[in-house]
């Protein structure tokens, strides 16, 4: 880590008052850069408060929606572009909603962040941890230590996180072309029924045909989502929400013990990991349930990209062509996907905890400091990303874009989505099944693509016009 004073804080170094020649002999002791009251209060009411409103498991429709007319996104952007002016592109530490908060704004300890190992900047951040330790007690997102890396593991192995093409592909290829025709049955396509089609996709992939139907688990995930909003704010609803999770965590279990081989459930069941001593505790099963909802984020990039290609022609046409062509990876249209992901990211801030003493630009932190890097913030920076707000596809076809840390769609690091390809291909899949046959003549809302792209596209609201071709 750097000690170079030209990377100090933009704060004035402790010794600036002092006289000259005492200040000469005296080290630079890099000062943190503390936000004043008023950036406190500026940051919590357009950054922090909005994100907690908006729901962080199960975003809130109606918020959503309201922020999106409001521009609510650019708000945030704004406070933050004046923070970094004025500490000078240093960490700034904040006083977040239950405690201090390192904010990063520079995307020179964005890269330290994103090269920290995960024992050190942990992924389990108390806030978060509140609420998906409701979602999924055992998944690889609320543990640490030893546990972690194994349940790390299993995530990789059985999603294939290394692997641009799942194991099993073609039995996930075989399912889309089944489920997918009910999004071109109409000449209109709302969001509801991509909702539904997606989700009856996910529960498949993970749990297996038996699952394609239950809306009852869908019922009871989407109520624990809700639970988690709160974080456990609202007293005495823990113990309701442990038990639904534990209603639910039966059903998977359930589901698992038939399901076909090809689907993530058996995989994780025939993991070696789920036959050692260490598999009650490890639950190779119960990370099915991030898998769960994970997917879920499949309908509204998908909504998002259709809505996109239908205010971009010449981009339709190209992603078309190659569907036609039928490469199995897509690239083309996997840009497509990564782009709309960029711009309306479904992770739009990544928050850890330090687990030890660090120390950004020569400032020492205490172990248990909440770090947050604003990624939505960074990728449509347009200081560092051109044309930051354009849909830009090509972009994701240059040689280093999947390690450009600029655009963090997935994360970068040891905390990287495990899940990428096999998300990219599902929301692929289901771009390419509609352009198979239709052109997205249009959509709601309009999109001007000659103007900046608007900070929020609410899904909910999205509807497209089909026309066979
Ligand atoms: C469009 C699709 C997806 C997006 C945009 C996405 C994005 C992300 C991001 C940004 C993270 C890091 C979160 C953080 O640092 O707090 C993450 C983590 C994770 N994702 Fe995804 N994801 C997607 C799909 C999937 C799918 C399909 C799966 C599995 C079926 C999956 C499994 C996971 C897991 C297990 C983690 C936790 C990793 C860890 O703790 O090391 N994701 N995802």
């Amino acid at each position: 880590m750097t000690e170079d004073p030209s990377a100090v804080s933009g704060a004035a170094p402790a010794a600036a008052t002092a006289a000259p020649a005492a200040a000469a002999r005296r080290p630079l002791v890099p000062r943190p850069a503390r936000a004043g009251r008023a950036e406190t209060l500026r940051f919590a009411a357009t950054h922090t408060v909005p994100a907690f409103v908006r729901g962080a498991f199960h975003l809130r429709p109606r918020v959503v929606a309201a922020y999106a007319a409001v521009g609510q996104q650019g708000w945030s952007a704004a406070t933050l572009r004046a923070m970094r002016a004025r500490h000078g592109g240093a960490p700034v530490e904040v006083r977040g909603l239950s405690g201090p908060l390192l904010v990063l704004l520079d995307q020179r300890d964005v890269r330290q962040f994103y090269e920290l190992p995960v024992r050190t900047l942990a992924l389990d951040a108390p806030d978060k941890y509140k609420g998906l330790s409701l979602l999924e007690p055992t998944g690889v997102i609320c543990s640490h230590g030893d546990t972690r890396e194994e349940r790390r593991r299993i995530n990789d192995e059985v999603l294939a996180a290394s692997r641009p093409l799942h194991p099993s592909c073609r039995e996930f290829q075989a399912l889309l072309d089944e489920e997918a025709p009910a999004l071109t049955r109409d000449a209109e396509l709302d969001f509801p029924r991509l909702r539904r089609t997606a989700a009856r996709i996910g529960r498949r992939m993970v749990l297996g045909d038996a699952a394609a139907g239950d809306e009852e688990l869908a019922r009871w995930l989407l109520a624990l989502r809700e639970e988690a909003n709160w974080m456990r704010m609202r007293k005495g609803r823990a113990a309701a929400a442990e038990a639904l999770y534990a209603r639910a965590a039966a059903r998977v279990e359930e589901y698992a013990a038939r399901a076909e081989p090809h689907t993530l459930a058996a995989l994780a069941r025939s993991h070696p990991a789920a036959a050692g001593p260490d598999a009650a505790a490890l639950d190779p099963v119960g990370q099915a349930h991030h898998w769960l909802l994970a997917l879920d984020a499949v309908a509204p990039t998908v909504a998002r990209t259709l809505l996109l290609l239908a205010a971009h022609p010449a981009e339709q046409d190209a992603a078309r062509a190659e569907v036609e062509a039928g490469p199995p990876e897509l690239p083309r249209l996997r840009a497509c996907v990564q782009e709309t992901l960029r711009l309306y990211p479904v992770v739009p801030d990544l928050v850890r905890v330090t687990r030890e003493e660090t120390e950004w630009r020569g400032v020492r932190y205490p172990a248990g400091t909440a770090v947050l890097v604003p990624a939505l913030f960074h990728q449509r920076d347009p200081e560092q990303v051109p044309a930051a707000h354009r849909f830009v596809p090509a972009r994701w076809l240059e040689a280093e874009a999947a390690g450009d840390i600029r655009m963090a769609p997935f994360s970068h690091g040891g905390g990287r989505c495990p899940g990428e390809h096999l998300g990219v291909f599902t929301a692929a899949g289901l771009v390419a099944a509609v352009l198979r046959g239709h052109r997205v003549a249009g959509g709601r809302p309009a999109l001007d693509p000659s103007l900046a792209l608007p900070g929020i596209l609410a899904s909910a609201g999205i509807r497209l016009t089909l026309a066979p071709r």
